[in-house]
């Protein structure tokens, strides 16, 4: 196997020193690139995802012409609804769309379980494909979507402000809702396990929604899965959870199996330390929208934040997925502000 020339992200990951911290940026691979573009003028969404030469592709690009230092396999979350037999549309300017969604037991019978996960070997020959034309440049990242966030989608059909039918389905129907969480968290850990094997590095989980819950709710809805996966993942990579928005539960997290959390821009540094204690390496959280602003606050604003943070046991990144507004070259000093850091 191919040593890895910057291994900064699983140095970090592990809690081992680095000489400065690493940098990637959520959603990295995607709009705000003039190429992505181009190739999204000829192939549509999922087949860009199904295509392990498209999507390896794509995966490189911010890594060539950004210059971070992990690589995040292009693919969606939503690839889980549909390896359980659940159509999903992606239409172009408008988000994601499921036109049958789940709202019996019928629908969760009828859902595909044993054996889902073999339709997404696009994905690992994508990782496969990627891993070799990353020659060990930087650490490969693969992801899936957090049963929350994924039952989210499966019951509202669509994206939401407030995920009122998907709580209204849990608050109704608890334990249907449970029995739909497990399916997916038993797919998504065999889906990770088999993104390990195929090259990737770390993996992250993101449950983009998880800070719609209350934190009770999200100790019954969200909490128990993202931690089985990290349990059940711990032994292969190290696991990165994102559940965007849920300060409130940093500590129990900081004591999971989980290797880093990622956290947004609306606690402070000072605060996820406190609440961490360390015992986690903390990923984030500049807000992606500070990325319009002129270059030199960019770049100033980054330094208050590795001051802030530290410089061990972070990873610098944005604090949810980058916007299609960004240009490449406020992206790009983002990234060399970090690795220009010097205390
Ligand atoms: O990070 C990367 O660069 C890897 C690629 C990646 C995509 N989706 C590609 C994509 C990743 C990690 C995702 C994760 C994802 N997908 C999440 C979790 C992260 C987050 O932002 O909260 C979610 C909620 C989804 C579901 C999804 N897919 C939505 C809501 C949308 C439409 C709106 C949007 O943000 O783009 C998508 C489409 C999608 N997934 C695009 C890309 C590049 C844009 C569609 C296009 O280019 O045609």
């Amino acid at each position: 196997m191919t040593q890895l020339k910057n291994d900064l992200l699983l140095k970090a990951l592990r809690g081992e020193t680095v000489e400065r911290p690493p940098v990637w940026m959520m959603r990295q691979a995607g709009r705000y690139l003039p190429d992505y573009i181009k190739l999204r003028e000829k192939y549509d969404f999922f087949t860009r995802c199904q295509t392990p030469e498209l999507a390896t592709e794509i995966t490189l690009q911010p890594v060539d012409q950004v210059g971070v230092d992990a690589a995040i396999i292009f693919s969606d979350i939503l690839v889980i609804p549909q390896a359980m037999g659940v159509e999903v549309l992606m239409e172009e300017g408008k988000g994601p769309s499921l036109p049958k969604t789940i709202a019996t037991q019928k629908d969760i019978d009828a859902l595909i379980t044993t054996g889902a996960e073999e339709s997404l070997k696009y994905v690992y020959d994508a990782l496969s494909l990627t891993k070799k034309e990353l020659n060990g440049r930087v650490p490969l990242i693969g992801f899936a979507g957090a049963p929350w966030t994924i039952l989210c989608y499966m019951v509202e059909g669509k994206g939401s402000k407030t995920w009122d039918k998907a709580k209204q389905f849990a608050y109704t129907q608890p334990a249907r809702a449970h029995q739909l969480l497990q399916k997916i968290t038993d797919i998504t850990i065999v889906y990770l396990k088999n993104q390990v094997k195929a090259g990737a590095d770390t993996v992250q989980v993101f449950d983009s929604w998880a800070g719609s819950l209350s934190p009770a709710d999200f100790k019954l809805y969200a909490q128990p899965y993202l931690f089985q996966i990290a349990e059940a993942l711990k032994d292969d990579a190290p696991v990165i959870l994102f559940p965007k928005g849920t300060w409130h539960a940093l500590k129990e997290i900081s004591e999971s199996a989980a290797s880093g959390v990622g956290i947004d821009w609306c606690i402070t540094p000072q605060m996820a330390r406190e609440f961490t204690q360390n015992k986690i390496t903390i990923q984030g959280n500049f807000d992606p929208a500070k990325l319009l602003a002129p270059i030199p606050e960019i770049r100033k604003a980054v330094k208050e934040m590795i001051d802030a943070f530290g410089t061990q046991r972070y990873i610098a990144n944005l604090g949810h997925g980058i916007t299609p507004n960004v240009p490449v070259d406020h992206a790009r000093a983002f990234v060399d502000a970090v690795k220009e850091y010097k205390l």
